[in-house]
Order: structure tokens, then C-alpha cells, then sequence
């Protein structure tokens, strides 16, 4: 889809702003006086208040350049902020997308807390999001179904000084779609070797891109994430991207590293068949941090930053790994396997001390869908903080909050880390007991960071996808693509020169 920004224009249909209590704001109060008062009176007769996301939606008076009027609320004003602005246009998006309509028109204005120019970015961006489909498998589509907006203009006073953010925000929403086709892609499409083909792609954008086989990884002693991929004719991969956009190339990078199981059947300790096919989605970390890269790549980030991303299928068969196997790990410790279905810590133990051993980053931050329990304690709201450090957790809480993919920090500590003792190896891979899992595996996570490397781990399992109906205008199918923006943002605030 199209966007642009100008400083007048017509469409088919116009989106125009109020805020909670009704109020019209300039350019909803210039076309309801261009109209003679007939957008008030619609509204009055439709018990809008304004609220964030309430829509009046009429035919156009004659007197107006358009055939349909939108008049969308932002709610309260004075706490409205650029995320308001997003589902604001993102709703008007959702709205006429599949409508009949061609060319929306969008004429944001500023906010009490947000300036002519980033209210026509955001506007740009929630468009950008919400028009986001996944319909490759699509093959028959009723004309009513299909998407007939080919162009967005955002309608605004000094349209230039709103396009260099919008570029910039184009590079994060291009990341939030990698992830979310990733994300989507089913099981028998997406697999280790068919996904670290797809991150090759970067190496467009100037992302250096290495992938690990095997007898590499074998080598390299990775015996708990071999351990999880002997079971699938998929062999695995291990993906490192670099993206080197400081001054200086040797300056230490920041490390992202993803769980990246294709599917997730849980091994020998197989999953009930109810809603397993959500497993396709279990690679949701190893897509955020690809989608991430792509977004600083993009944008040119001034910043080093390494991606891993650990990439097997955790399947049942004759050469599976047995629950009570005791695998060797790259770090030297060992762990007793008593659960295959806990294997993204396994293959995690690998991909973390292999990135801290190979590139000695500056903070290490790993995403995973990694235990049910998150759900249970978070919904799909927040996904799960885990850190070993007061500053970067509030960074991450930060970004998080402004991008709209918002974490909840959970605690750490000795009396959970205990948990995971066996008296057959060094560690064991789950706790056994039914509470506090999420924790668990944070604990068990945390015993593969180095001494004094800040670390932060967020367990994605309640936000990498959710289920529908899919209300959120600015994330309107089953993957969500979380993590990218927060990530990028994270980078853009703390990371860069
Ligand atoms: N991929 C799952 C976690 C998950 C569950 C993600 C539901 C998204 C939705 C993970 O590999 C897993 O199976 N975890 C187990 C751990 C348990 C065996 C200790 C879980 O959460 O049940
Ligand atoms: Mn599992
Ligand atoms: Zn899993």
C-alpha cells in the first residue's frame, strides 16, 4: 500500500480526529463547518463520545471533496501520545480497507502531547500496520474479502517535516512484517534450513550473515541444542547476523538471541493435539530478533548488533532424545533432559554461551516463547521481564511502553534456582513442581550468562501471537510480531551512537 504525505488532497473516504467528550479538532471542525454542521449532528446521533477507537461514519455531504467521512476518536487528550495517533489511523485503515474504497485520506492533527510532525508519522505508521495481511495461501478470495485501499495520503500542514520519520518508522514496521510472516509461516514450509535461507535475505541490507551446520555446532560442543533437533529429519541451524553500523567495527555489540523451534511438538513428551498447530509459532524469538535486525539495517542504525538465532524442530521419532538423556552443553555443563517439551532452554543454553563466548557483547538479550506458565500469569498482554540488571530492565520497560509492546519484570532467586539441582548432572530441566515455571526457566537460563554480563531475557510465549478476534487495529492477524519495535526502539535510545 501506498502512503504519502501532502499538504491537500481528496479520496474516496476522510479520516478526521476527536477527542473524548466530542470535541472536534481543526480539520474535523473545518469539514463539519464545510458541511454545515452535518458530521456533529451524525455524531450526536450516534452516541460518540470520542473515546479511542469509537468511529462515526457517514455518507459525505455534497459540499465535501469525499464520498464518506470518518470521524475517529483519539480519547482524552491530554493523555493521548504517538501510539494513540497510530490506532487512530490504524482504525480508520481497518475500517475501509475491504470497504469498496481506493485512496483514504488522513488529516491527523497535533495533540497535546504530540507535535504536527510526529502525529502525521504515527498516522503513517498505524495505517502502515494495520494494513498488514497474511494471505499467501489464499487462493480464492470473494471480491467482498479482498483489500480494495491502494493508497493512504496523509492530509497535514509542512508534509516534509513528518517524511523523514516516517521513513525511519517504515524500517520498524518492515520488521514487524518479517517477523510476523515468519511467525505465520507453517511448520512444513518453515524449518531450520528453509528459515536461515530467508534470513540470507539481509545480506541485502548489508547484514553479514553466517550459518552454522551440524558438525560445526558438534564441534563446538552445542550438545543441548543438537540434542533437540536429533529427533527431526530437519537438521539445525544456528544464524548469526551482524549489523556493524558504529564507527568503529570492533566496538562490542549488543546481542540478540532467539528461540527459534519451527515446531514445537514436544518431543517424546508429547503435547496434548488441542491447539498444537499454535506451535508453528514456537520460532516467535528467533523472529523478532531477524525482524529487529531488519529494522536497524534498514535505518541504518548507528550501532553494532549481532543476532543469533537458534533454529531446530522439536519432533518425536527413533533417534529422539528420551526423557532422563544427559546432554553436554558448549559452557561445559551438563543437564539431565527429564521433559523434551522444556527444549527451548536447551537449545538457548548454546546459543547464549556461544554469543558471549564468541563476541564478548555489551548486554545480552534473549526472546523466547518459553513456558505456558507466562500466559497463566500475564495473558497476552505483557510479555515477561527477567533480568540481572536494574538499568537495562528499565530500559526495556521504556521502550517497551512507548512502541506498545509493554513487559511486566518478574522476580529472580536463589530459592527458584535451586529447583533445577539433580544429583545426575549439573542442572536438570525442569523443576518438577507445577508453580512458578516461568521463573524456572529464567533460573535455568541465567546459569548460562557469564559473571557481569547484563542480561535480560523476555518470555514471549503470551504476546508472540494471540487469539482472535484481532481487535487491535495496528496488529490485526494471529502474529503480532512483538518484540520488534521494542527492540528497535531499545537500540535507537541506549545503544546508539
Ligand atoms: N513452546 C512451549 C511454551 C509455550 C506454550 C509457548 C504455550 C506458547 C504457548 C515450550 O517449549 C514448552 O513446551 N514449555 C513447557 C515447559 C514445561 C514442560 C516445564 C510448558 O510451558 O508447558
Ligand atoms: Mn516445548
Ligand atoms: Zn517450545
Amino acid at each position: 500500500m501506498d502512503i504519502r504525505f501532502a499538504a491537500s488532497g481528496s479520496g474516496d473516504v476522510v479520516a478526521v480526529m476527536a477527542g473524548e467528550g466530542g470535541e472536534l479538532l481543526p480539520a474535523a471542525k473545518a469539514l463539519d463547518t464545510a458541511a454545515s454542521g452535518r458530521i456533529q449532528k451524525a455524531m450526536q446521533a450516534t452516541r460518540f463520545t470520542g473515546g479511542a477507537g469509537q468511529v462515526v461514519d457517514i455518507l459525505a455531504p455534497e459540499s465535501l471533496d469525499f464520498a464518506r467521512v470518518l470521524v475517529i476518536g483519539v480519547g482524552k487528550l491530554d493523555v493521548a501520545n504517538g501510539l494513540s495517533v497510530e490506532r487512530w489511523g490504524g482504525a480508520a485503515v481497518k475500517r475501509v480497507a475491504a470497504s469498496g474504497a481506493e485512496k483514504l485520506v488522513l488529516q491527523p492533527d497535533n495533540l497535546p502531547g504530540v507535535s504536527k510532525a510526529d502525529a502525521g508519522a504515527h498516522a503513517a505508521l498505524g495505517a502502515r500496520l494495520a494494513a498488514y495481511r497474511f494471505d499467501a495461501y489464499k487462493t480464492k478470495q470473494k471480491p467482498e474479502q479482498q483489500v480494495s485501499l491502494k493508497s493512504v495520503e496523509i492530509v497535514m500542514e509542512g508534509p516534509a517535516s513528518a517524511r523523514a520519520r516516517a521513513e525511519q518508522d517504515q524500517a520498524a514496521a518492515d520488521g514487524v512484517f518479517f517477523a510476523r510472516d515468519l511467525v505465520s509461516e507453517p511448520g512444513n514450509v518453515l524449518f531450520p534450513e528453509s528459515f536461515a535461507e530467508r534470513l540470507r535475505d539481509l545480506e541485502t541490507m548489508d547484514v553479514d550473515i553466517e550459518i552454522l551446520e551440524p558438525a560445526t555446532m558438534e564441534k563446538l560442543g552445542m550438545g543441548a541444542l543438537l540434542g533437540v533437533a536429533q529427533g527431526s529429519v530437519h537438521p539445525a541451524r544456528l544464524v548469526v547476523m551482524s549489523w556493524k553500523g558504529a564507527r568503529s567495527k570492533q566496538a562490542r555489540p549488543l546481542a540478540l538471541v532467539g528461540k527459534g523451534v519451527t515446531f514445537d511438538t514436544g518431543g517424546i513428551s508429547i503435547k496434548p493435539s488441542g491447539g498444537m498447530e499454535d506451535m508453528k509459532g514456537d520460532m516467535g524469538g528467533a523472529a523478532a530478533v531477524a525482524g529487529a535486525m531488519r529494522a536497524i539495517a534498514q535505518r541504518k542504525a548507528k550501532a553494532n548488533v549481532v543476532g543469533v538465532v537458534a533454529l531446530v524442530e522439536n519432533m518425536p521419532g527413533a533417534n529422539a532424545q528420551r526423557p532422563g538423556d544427559i546432554v553436554h552443553t558448549m559452557s561445559g555443563q551438563t543437564i539431565e533432559v527429564l521433559n523434551t517439551d522444556a527444549e527451548g532452554r536447551l537449545i538457548l543454553a548454546d546459543a547464549l554461551w556461544y554469543v558471549q563466548d564468541k563476541f564478548n557483547p555489551v548486554a545480552v538479550i534473549d526472546l523466547a516463547t518459553l513456558t505456558g506458565a507466562i500466559i497463566t500469569a500475564l495473558g497476552h498482554e505483557h510479555a515477561g521481564l527477567f533480568s540481572n540488571d536494574e538499568d537495562l530492565s528499565q530500559a526495556i520497560i521504556g521502550a517497551g511502553q512507548i512502541e506498545g509492546e509493554p513487559v511486566w519484570r518478574l522476580p529472580l532467586g536463589p530459592g527458584y534456582d535451586k529447583q533445577i539441582d539433580t544429583p545426575n548432572a549439573d542442572m536438570k530441566n525442569i523443576s518438577g513442581k507445577p508453580a512458578g515455571g516461568s521463573i524456572v526457566a529464567a533460573q535455568f537460563l541465567k546459569r548460562f550468562i557469564k559473571d557481569g554480563t547484563p542480561w535480560a531475557h523476555l518470555d514471549i510465549a503470551g504476546t508472540a501471537w494471540k487469539p482472535g478476534p484481532y481487535e487491535d487495529p495496528l496488529s490485526p492477524t494471529w502474529a503480532t510480531g512483538y518484540g520488534v519495535r521494542l527492540l528497535n526502539r531499545l537500540i535507537a535510545n541506549r545503544y546508539e551512537e
